[in-house]
């Protein structure tokens, strides 16, 4: 298993294409390898369209807020692709990721007499991205898509990786597949227009890859948080490419997260817990994970890994994010409720993503009881 190149590599060289290999380079069968592309303008550039799978029609999947922004650019791209290029654009946002929004991506490939070749991009933050991809999995058994992330949080993290999924009512992203996109597309000038709310949320899940794997990441963090924050362009390259370096090792390590891609959800088990209780959307989903990885250092804490200094450490960056670091009061019953459905728990035992040493995590289960002691001290917490 190849390691993790170390930080120190990315910043001396150009960082800009990261791959993700799933597949060993010896076996028989066409890769399902694909590249991760992070530039500027990549949305019209010619080479970032060319190698893809071709077909008769590309339908491009966004939302009613991404679309009118860079659905044209898109569009343009596209048409020296493929013969016919539609356009299906979703209601906005947490709440539309059900059941019925993913039956219009199928009503329209239908309705337009799509095939088996049909290519679809998802042009959109990682709601539109887990959307598509889903339906790429679903139609006809199996279309190829592309990724083509417009927020931090899909560029740094959903858009990598093959998780696609909708909401159930009783619990985030029930219902889903692992479906691997032909491509992901980052282009960075999209962030420009990004709200200041979003882009910390896609910062939660930039700060995640710190203590789950990469320390030298983490200390790089705290010192341009600020300039992070202020979107320099230099500097969320950095944030991006290092973070998709981070999530294709772990995937192409466990692509079904039989053991290690656990590890990528860190905070994840108390943050769906906040996401679903509250009703999707309340809190964004990085809102949520921020919080959530507050409350699990603490776990962590209290099960004898990481001390209390790296607790406030972890803490202090979250806040200086942008990102809610005092958890909601919904009763600690309402937490372990939404926890046992979460995706890692075994037989209704919890299963939290705890950190040992800082930059290694793991997956164990906690006592209930401990578990109500970090909902009570977080629900306090200053
Ligand atoms: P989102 O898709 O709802 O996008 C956030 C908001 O920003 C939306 O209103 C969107 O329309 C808007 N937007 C997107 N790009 C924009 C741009 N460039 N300029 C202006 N506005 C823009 O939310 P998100 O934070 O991108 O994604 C959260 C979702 O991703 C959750 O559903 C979560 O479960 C999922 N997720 C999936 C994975 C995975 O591995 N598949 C990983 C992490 C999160
Ligand atoms: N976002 C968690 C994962 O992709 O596994």
């Amino acid at each position: 298993m190849s390691t993790l190149p170390p930080f120190a590599h990315l910043l001396g060289t150009d960082p800009w294409s990261v791959k993700v290999c799933l597949d060993d380079p010896e076996a028989s069968h066409a890769s399902r390898d694909y590249p991760i592309m992070i530039g500027k303008g990549l949305l019209s550039a010619a080479n970032a369209f060319t190698g893809l799978p071709q077909a008769h029609t590309a339908l491009i999947v966004t939302n009613t807020v991404v679309g009118p922004l860079y659905a044209l650019a898109l569009e343009q791209a596209l048409q020296a692709h493929y013969p016919r290029v539609l356009h299906l654009s979703l209601a906005d946002g947490e709440a539309a990721k059900t059941w019925s929004t993913l039956t219009q991506v199928f009503d329209t490939l239908l309705e337009h007499g799509c095939d088996r070749k049909t290519v679809l991009f998802a042009l959109g933050g990682g709601v539109v991205g887990d959307i598509t991809g889903f339906a790429a999995a679903c139609f006809m058994r199996g279309v190829p898509f592309v990724q083509i992330p417009t927020t931090l949080l899909a560029q740094v993290d959903s858009s990598v990786g093959g998780k696609t999924a909708i909401n159930h009512p009783l619990g985030k992203n029930m219902v889903g597949a692992f479906y691997q996109p032909r491509r992901v597309l980052c282009d960075l000038d999209v962030l420009t227009s990004l709200p200041g709310r979003e882009l910390s949320a896609g910062l939660a899940e930039v700060i995640k890859y710190g203590p789950i794997a990469d320390m030298a990441f983490y200390e790089w963090l705290e010192h341009n948080v600020d300039s992070l924050m202020d979107k320099d362009p230099e500097h969320l390259a950095k944030a991006v490419a290092r973070s998709c370096q981070i999530k294709a090792w772990v995937v192409g390590q466990d692509e079904r997260e039989g053991g290690i891609r656990a590890i990528l959800n860190f905070g994840h088990t108390f943050g769906h817990a906040i996401e679903s209780a509250l009703g999707f959307g309340v809190w964004l989903h990085g809102e949520a994970v921020g919080c959530g990885m507050v409350m699990a250092a603490e776990l962590s804490h209290r099960l004898g890994g990481v001390d209390r200094a790296f607790c406030d450490r972890l803490r202090h960056l979250i806040e200086r994010a942008g990102l809610p670091v005092k958890a909601p009061d919904l009763g600690a019953e309402v937490y372990l409720e939404h926890m046992r459905l979460d995706k890692k728990a075994e037989a209704g035992e919890i299963r939290f993503v705890v950190i040992d040493t800082p930059g290694e995590a793991r997956v164990r289960p906690a006592p209930d009881a401990l578990v109500r002691e970090v909902i009570d001290h977080c629900v306090r917490a200053p």
